[in-house]
């Protein structure tokens, strides 16, 4: 393996010059794939005890290879590996620092695999280490959620509809919405790891390979559930990456939603929510603001969590079987995806744990624009027999009635309701108040403290339950 007019030593052999410059910058993913190292190292050493086990190579070979492979290891997480471009990739800067380390014995690593497979198992094994990462974050964002809609089982809070007040909630059970949304999501996540997780090592270039390898013995070393069935597929698809991406990407979502909730709180107009210093910025010309820059951010990160799903699915799109290069362009946008979800998920649950409401004003705001009208429809037709339609016909004259005299609806007097529908009675007053409201919807999933509670408490019981491990390949490698 001598280096002869700059070519490449690992694959170098047939070919008389080094590559043109341009060509070298636009192969090279070193800078890049190096986030793979520690997944790479593993793969190579479960490759080479099986090697070992199988006497495709001497057992002392693959004892040599795999004390250099953690040399390597050492010195990359010391800092203390030069990574080099005219390398390429992750996979050759290593094998290289392995040759110069214990010499020709290195070349007997690369038996029965190629870098198709190889960067396939370790791009899979990242991805499954960085979904492991996101379901954690996401319980956190749960955890934070269902603490503070505990607390807040019973504040009243406007809710919305287009953005209009609706009718009365809890803010329990508005941040407990968002635990259901992160329960689907942590789903998606799940379900993406699930099939994720079978080895494509060993599937070599493309059509596996003539040595008597064991794909179950990397595979299980490797935490991986089973080998892959069929070498091009295994070599050539990344869905496992598109799924994660798009798992990621409605998450993301939903984090936007709760983030924009936040900015509108924090506005001064609304005041429903206080972030402290912590969470929040100063501004450097008007001194009274604090900006929730936290929140927005992780409202726009929806921006390049989507985008990266776009990129990769167009990547994939029309590539015919098996390997292109085009391939390799598939570890930024993931990278950069997953890696800011997580960010984005600490984020939230920094604020969520944070943000202290101030339920004086919520209680104004869900008292004011007739927020109960819907209850005293629901009264005239539970009390005095009125079918719904007409009773909310009614209720909209009584709400035209008080805003004339600009009066909400508990303070409307009486007489003012009995022009309008005569049978009306005193009584009707106690289910005006947002609290009689909101303490009235007690059907399953509805709003009432009293579900609230029982809601949290199941959240909080479901959480905590989780704490066991799931079984084999739960653990990076
Ligand atoms: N750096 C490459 C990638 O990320 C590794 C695989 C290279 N394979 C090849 N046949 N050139 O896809």
């Amino acid at each position: 393996m001598t280096e002869t007019a700059g070519r490449n030593r690992m694959w170098g052999g047939r070919f008389a010059a080094a590559p043109d410059a341009i060509m070298a910058e636009i192969n090279a993913s070193i800078d890049f794939d190096k986030a793979l190292y520690r997944q790479d190292i593993a793969g190579s050493k479960a490759h080479v005890a099986m090697l070992a086990d199988r006497g495709i190579i001497a057992a002392e070979d693959a004892l040599e290879i795999a004390r250099g492979l953690d040399a390597v290891l050492a010195e990359i997480e010391a800092g203390d590996f030069a990574f080099s471009r005219a390398l390429e990739d992750i996979h050759m800067n290593v094998e290289a620092r392995l040759a110069e380390l214990i010499g020709p014995t290195a070349g007997r690593l690369h038996t029965a695999r190629s870098r198709n497979d190889q960067v396939a198992t370790d791009f899979r094994l990242w991805v499954r280490d960085a979904l492991d990462t996101l379901d954690a974050g996401m319980k956190d964002v749960q955890t934070a959620l269902v603490e503070k809609a505990a607390e807040h089982a019973r504040t009243v809070m406007p809710g919305f509809t287009h953005l209009q007040t609706a009718q009365p909630v809890t803010f329990g059970h508005h941040l407990l919405a968002y635990v259901e949304m992160l329960s689907r999501d942590r789903g998606r996540v799940a379900d993406a790891r699930k099939r994720l997780n079978e080895c494509p090592l060993g599937s070599a270039a493309l059509a596996g390979t003539s040595f008597p390898i064991d794909r179950h013995a990397t595979a299980a070393a490797l935490g991986f559930d089973r080998p892959t069935a069929n070498s091009l597929d295994a070599v050539s698809d990344r869905d496992f990456a598109l799924e994660s991406l798009a798992a990621a990407s409605i998450a993301s979502v939903h984090l936007s939603r709760l983030a924009e909730e936040i900015v509108i709180w924090c506005s001064a107009p609304f005041s429903f929510v206080r972030l402290s210093d912590r969470f929040t910025t100063g501004s450097s010309i008007m001194p009274q603001k604090r900006n929730p820059d936290a929140a927005e951010l992780v409202r726009a990160k929806v921006g390049r969590i989507l985008g990266s799903f776009t990129t990769l699915t167009v990547v994939m799109k029309g590539l015919p079987l098996a390997y292109s290069k085009d391939m390799q362009e598939d570890k930024e946008p993931t990278f950069d995806a997953l890696t800011n979800l997580s960010l984005a998920l600490a984020a939230t649950a920094g604020m969520v744990r944070d943000l202290e409401p101030d339920p004086r004003a919520m209680r104004k705001a869900a008292g004011a624009s007739y927020a109960t009208a819907t209850d005293l429809a629901d009264w005239l037709v539970r009390v005095l027999g009125l079918p719904f339609r007409e009773a909310h016909h009614v209720t909209g004259s009584i709400v035209a009635a008080a805003a004339e005299k600009g009066v909400s609806l508990d303070r409307l007097p009486l007489s003012d309701m009995q022009a309008i529908e005569p049978r009306i009675g005193e009584e009707v007053r106690a289910v005006l108040t947002v609290d009689a409201s909101v303490k009235s919807r007690t059907s399953y999933g509805g709003t009432a403290p009293a579900n609230v509670r029982r809601q949290a408490a199941a959240w909080t019981r479901r959480l905590k339950a989780e704490g066991k491990p799931r079984g084999r390949g739960r653990r990076a490698p």
